[in-house]
């Protein structure tokens, strides 16, 4: 399979990397950017195809990831709708806010595209991907799309469309709150006597421990707390005191606010209806 980029940044990068190490040869992959020391900066460390234009990127792609911040996407996606009108390659776009209607209405009719929602973490390999098939899009394109972009992480497929904002609001805002998090234990410890340091260090690594907890094997995280929760002990202490405030329902409500600010700038990004849409 033969893929492009269009749009070499960060999340290119990392894709491109993590494509790499899974055996894909250079030369099986494009990336086209404005950027000439963008360009170098690929061309030099993964000996990977690259051009300033996007219409020789994508002419011999199977598949072409649209790379680009979504204020960009209009224009990108426009400037090669005839190339991929051609040849319908499937189109991946990774950018917040894009619908696969806009899509759709700036790149032609009977193109297979998805649309993905991946996050931060993405940019070490620890990302999480979620993501939503237009109409066109068969089995086979779906394990295409799985092959790349699962190099940075797993990848959930939606089927409704409109779920893509409560991913944005989840695992796509989803980093910061755990920042917050360490943020304000490193802090809490700094305010019961630790040095800065050694707090960061204590908070950082309990993040890290309890999310590879949750993320490998089949225990649910209710467990693994119920299992670290001895009745009468510290960890039962702390938590009647998060149970209390709500933090549950504070979480819901930031999660809330985020799917709906979602809404609010796919409507300012795409402003255009398109011809496909999701599974439901
Ligand atoms: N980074 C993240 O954490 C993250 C997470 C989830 C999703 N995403 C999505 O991933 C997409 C890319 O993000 P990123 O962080 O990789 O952005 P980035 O580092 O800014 O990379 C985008 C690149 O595309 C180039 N570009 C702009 N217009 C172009 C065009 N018409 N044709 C080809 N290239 C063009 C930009 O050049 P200029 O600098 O000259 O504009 C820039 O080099 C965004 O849509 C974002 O929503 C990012």
């Amino acid at each position: 399979m033969r893929i492009a980029f269009i749009g070499g940044g960060h999340m290119s990068t990392s894709l491109v990397g993590g494509l790499l190490a899974r055996g894909l040869a250079p030369d099986d992959i494009a990336v086209a950017d404005p950027v000439p020391a963008q360009l170098e900066r690929l061309g030099d460390r993964f000996g990977v195809r690259t051009s300033p234009d996007n219409l020789q990127a994508v002419r011999d792609a199977d598949l072409v990831v649209l790379a680009v911040k979504p204020q960009d996407m209009a224009v990108a996606a426009r400037a090669i709708a005839g190339e991929i009108a051609a040849r319908r390659p499937i189109v991946v776009s990774i950018a917040a806010g894009i619908r696969l209607a806009n899509l759709g209405a700036w790149l032609g009719p009977d193109v297979p595209l998805v649309r993905t929602m991946p996050n931060r973490p993405a940019l070490i390999g620890a990302g999480i991907t979620g993501a939503c098939a237009g109409a066109l899009v068969g089995p086979a394109e779906r394990v295409a799309v799985e092959s790349v972009l699962t190099a940075v992480g797993p990848l959930v497929w939606l089927e409704d469309e409109a779920l893509l904002d409560v991913v944005t609001a989840l695992s796509g805002s989803g980093p910061a709150y755990f920042f917050l998090l360490i943020e304000a234990l490193e802090d809490a410890g700094v305010s019961l006597g630790l040095p800065r340091a050694t707090a960061r260090q204590l908070a950082v690594h309990t993040a890290l421990g309890a999310g590879r907890m949750a993320a490998e094997g089949d225990v649910p995280p209710a467990t693994l707390r119920e299992q670290v929760t001895s009745k009468g002990g510290t960890t039962a202490a702390a938590l009647a005191v998060l149970e209390q405030a709500d933090l549950r329902g504070l979480l819901l409500a930031a999660v809330t606010a985020a799917a709906r600010r979602s809404v609010e700038l796919a409507d300012q990004f795409g402003g255009q209806s398109g011809s496909q849409s999701g599974g439901k």
